[in-house]
């Protein structure tokens, strides 16, 4: 078992995880909408990678004998102006997540539980990679996103992103 504020805050992030793969699931129907379907390729990938990190955590909870209890998800409720604000979005929100991760990682070193430090070292990772991935996104975008060309050749790129669970994280 785990003590009772680290279980409770992971399962807090369960929904956090699930909330997440709602997000990305609304930028790429917002993508899709505007003709965009690299782009909203691209997010329906990170939707099923936050569903499996939302997996994960659960079957860590399972696997300490703790009970997972789900509560709601909250709807997305992002309007967007201009195709850079889902990509500004998804930046902030995973450098949110991140602050999310490190508090529980935070709590777990501070009551020695080095079993979920261990655990969590995936997701710190994870987290870096994700907020890399999402800093590079506004990055090109901005380069190469304001002439239909470049935006074209944005959109082809991103449409080549694929999903395969991950090898290397914790078992789902
Ligand atoms: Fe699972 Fe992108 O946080």
């Amino acid at each position: 078992m785990l003590n009772e504020k680290i279980a409770a805050m992971l399962n807090d992030q369960i929904n956090k995880e699930l909330y997440s793969a709602y997000l990305y699931l609304d930028f790429a129907d917002y993508y899709a909408d505007e003709g965009l379907d690299g782009f909203a390729n691209w997010y329906e990938v990170q939707a099923k990678e936050e569903r499996d990190h939302a997996f994960m955590i659960r079957r860590y909870l399972l696997d300490n004998g703790h009970r997972v209890v789900l509560g709601a998800i909250a709807k997305p409720d992002k309007t967007f102006g201009s195709h850079l604000d889902p990509l500004e979005a998804g930046y902030a929100h995973e450098q949110y997540v991140t602050s999310l991760i490190t508090d529980i990682y935070h709590e777990a070193f501070g009551q020695k539980d080095y079993r979920t430090m261990q655990f969590l070292d995936w997701f710190i990772k994870e987290q870096g990679e994700e907020e890399t991935n999402a800093d590079d996104m506004i990055k090109k975008f901005k380069l190469f996103g304001a002439d239909a060309k470049g935006l074209y050749a944005l959109n082809q790129e991103l449409a080549a992103r694929t999903y395969a669970p991950s090898t290397t994280g914790p078992a789902m």
